[in-house]
């Protein structure tokens, strides 16, 4: 098969992660026959250093005429003072939304190699840990209004948290959907004890359980489910969740698997053009310095085989490749513990890609 992907290697480690995860998607492409065209796309801060503007026009157009797009990382402090309307992340919200891609899907998933790195005790762990979080991307308090104007002499800040029911019920059936080739176990998290939006959301989980008798529906607040994370997240198969709690979550959920940069996620809407991307940040303080994770980005390249390309065998492959990395003992430095074998960011990439194609 023939494919595009729009490549947006982005701000700090975002270039040196991405390089890996291509190198991952050469070799699958040699060793299974594919071919994959790469297209760079300027977004983030370096866009806003060349074209003054963090996402110009024709880079969306690029993302959207493609078969998906993997993206690094975006942001930094040298960024910091630029408008928020022009902000590194406000082009990933405008990519986001310019795509369509309302369904995030964030994997927490404990590798068994990797146990010991979870900050959470043994007795906890060894429950296991592998749930999914479904978070809704393109609503909510980050795309409603937001202003900051002079309200009885005093600086006022605004921002507003919308949800119409639509957009509730369109991510709930992908919560739904997950579910029912899981565990078959969903739960809804809100605030609907003060949040309007939250009560609507409530409501159109339960209207749509009519239809999925076959899952079983639980509601737990979002300050709960914070502390059932950590309590004993193995209670947990998906969960699905509005924007900014999803946001919020899903950092956490990570870490109790041991280190954020190991999560991929997923981005779809309506089509199968999905926006792939490792969960962490652009670390610019270890930028450059060949120390970067790349496992993030390389898993995500592997679910854009999955869902986007309909590759199961491949993404197996990369998966497969990535499991027998660690089980050689190699760590780069975020997951370093003793007796194991201490790699950077390019040599990380190179040995999982001898692991491909070897089975
Ligand atoms: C994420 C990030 C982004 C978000 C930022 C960079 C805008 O934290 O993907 O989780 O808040 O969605
Ligand atoms: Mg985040």
């Amino acid at each position: 098969m023939e494919k595009n992907i729009a490549v947006i290697r982005g701000d700090g480690i975002g270039p040196e992660i991405v390089e890996q995860a291509l190198r991952v998607l050469d070799k699958v492409a040699e060793v299974f026959g594919h071919t994959f065209n790469y297209t760079d796309v300027d977004m983030g801060g370096c866009a806003i250093d060349k074209w003054g503007d963090p996402l110009p026009q024709e880079m969306l157009e690029r993302c959207v005429n493609s078969d998906s797009v993997l993206l690094g990382a975006v942001g930094g402090n040298k960024w910091n003072d630029v408008p928020g309307d022009k902000r590194p992340e406000k082009g990933l919200l405008r990519l986001r939304a310019g795509m369509g891609v309302y369904s995030n899907n964030r994997p927490a998933k404990i590798w068994p190699q990797l146990a010991d790195a979870s900050p959470l005790k043994k007795s906890v762990v060894d429950k296991g840990i592998d749930f999914i979080i479904v978070r809704e991307l393109i609503g909510g308090i980050y795309f409603g209004e937001h202003k900051t104007e002079t309200v009885d002499g005093k600086p006022t800040a605004i921002d507003v948290l919308k949800y119409s029911e639509d957009e509730i019920e369109r991510i709930g059936r992908i919560g739904f959907e997950t579910a029912r080739k899981r565990g078959k176990r969903l739960c809804s998290v809100e605030k609907s004890n003060v949040l309007d939006s939250s009560r609507l959301w409530k409501k159109v989980m339960h209207a749509l359980a009519e239809e999925y008798p076959d899952v079983e529906l639980s509601d737990m607040l979002v300050d709960n489910c914070a502390m059932q994370i950590v309590k004993d997240p193995s209670q947990f198969d998906v969960v699905v969740t509005e924007n900014m709690f999803g946001d919020i979550l899903s950092d956490e959920a990570s870490m109790i698997t041991g280190s954020i940069g190991m999560i991929p996620s997923s981005s779809l809407g309506a089509g199968t053009c999905g926006l792939y991307e490792p969960i962490h940040g652009s670390a610019p303080d270890i930028a450059g310095m060949d120390i970067a994770n790349p496992i993030g980005t390389i898993l995500s390249a592997a679910m854009m085989l999955r869902f986007s390309f309909d590759m199961p065998e491949e993404a197996d492959a990369v998966e497969n490749a990535v499991s027998a990395y660690l089980d050689a003992g190699y760590r780069t430095a975020d997951i370093m513990s003793e007796g194991m074998t201490q790699v950077g960011c390019k040599k990380c990439g190179e040995l999982i890609i001898a692991n491909i194609g070897k089975e």
